[in-house]
């Protein structure tokens, strides 16, 4: 998934906007999106768009995002929407392997119940946006099949730390929120789940968008949550290997076919081992070649 865009459970019109989109993901939010009175009605809003569009053939990836275990909302989402099949529930201010654990055993229960296939439905972890959750975000292997990535999140972490920023005035992370981003990476590489870049609030800034996705890409981020509509072509854009990339990939992986046993190859003059190897074959994973 390149693309992941957020709309309002309760968004109405917006929902139907999303879906035309591009967004490879489309996350109907009943959490930060809205107020804690409305819950009720984001609920059912979402259950009724989850039945009207998840048996289409061509669509987007559907996701929920639900509360947080420690909000006690999460029985009262998950009891609403799992009957709509989501492909994913998001899972906000995970803290670690075991907070999965737990998600993981409310959602086999109500797949039982609605009489879905154990383990269908996916979990997309928040895992770094929380300093317990940055410090128990190198416990994610293994410890799910539904897991399908991890992502983060500066804006609840400033909340929690009392900081007035998270940006400074270039538009850059500032220290923390690096640190953060990095950890994500790290944790997701441990737990050998793709890494989902963190929203772009500047949204009218598409310029910013670009140079920024195309930093996540570089560092080995696969996709990236959006907010707005505008934002997704250019998140498409920037997560999809040019046929250059990709061609260049088929070399590598063809060189060390060539050579079976060699541990390095030279190609064009430059040594190519293993990690560039394993680097090749992710990315023609990734684009389905
Ligand atoms: N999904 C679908 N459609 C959206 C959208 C979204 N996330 N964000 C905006 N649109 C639609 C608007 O409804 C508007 O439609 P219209 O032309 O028919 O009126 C059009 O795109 C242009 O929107 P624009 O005027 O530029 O923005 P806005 O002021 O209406 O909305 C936000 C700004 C931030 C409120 C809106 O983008 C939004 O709701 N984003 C998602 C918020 C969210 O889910 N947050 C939680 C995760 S961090
Ligand atoms: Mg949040």
């Amino acid at each position: 998934m390149r693309s992941l865009l957020f709309v309002p459970a309760d968004g109405g019109s917006k929902l139907a906007k999303a879906m035309a989109s591009g967004a490879d993901a489309v996350i109907v939010d009943l959490e930060d999106s809205i107020t804690p009175e409305r819950k009720p009605q984001a609920r059912a809003a979402a259950l009724e768009f989850l039945k009207s569009e998840s048996a289409k053939a061509q669509r987007p990836r559907l996701l929920v995002r639900i509360n947080g275990l420690d909000t006690g909302m999460t029985d009262a989402d998950l009891d609403a929407i799992v009957a709509g099949k989501p492909d994913a529930v998001v899972f906000p201010k995970a803290e670690g392997g075991s907070t999965v654990v737990h998600l993981d055993a409310k959602l086999t229960a109500r797949e039982a119940i609605a009489g879905l296939p154990e383990g269908s439905i996916k979990i997309l972890a928040q895992a770094v946006e929380s300093a317990a959750g940055l410090f128990a975000a190198g416990t994610y292997r293994d410890v799910s099949r539904r897991l399908i990535g991890m992502t983060w999140g500066p804006e609840d972490l400033s909340a929690e730390l009392g900081a007035e920023a998270n940006r400074d005035e270039h538009g850059n992370l500032t220290e923390p929120y690096r640190l953060a981003r990095n950890i994500c990476l790290y944790g997701a590489a441990a737990a050998k789940l793709p890494a989902i870049e963190t929203i772009y609030a500047d949204f009218r800034n598409l310029e910013g968008l670009r140079r920024d996705t195309d930093e996540a890409r570089r560092d080995g981020f696969t996709g990236r949550l959006a907010i707005h509509p505008a934002q997704v072509a250019v998140i498409n854009e920037a997560f999809t290997p040019s046929p250059e990339q990709i061609a260049k990939a088929k070399m590598v992986v063809a060189a060390f076919a060539a050579k079976p046993g060699a541990g390095a190859v030279g190609i064009d003059g430059k040594m190519f081992d293993r990690p560039h190897l394993v680097r090749a074959q992710n990315l023609l994973a990734r684009t389905g070649n």
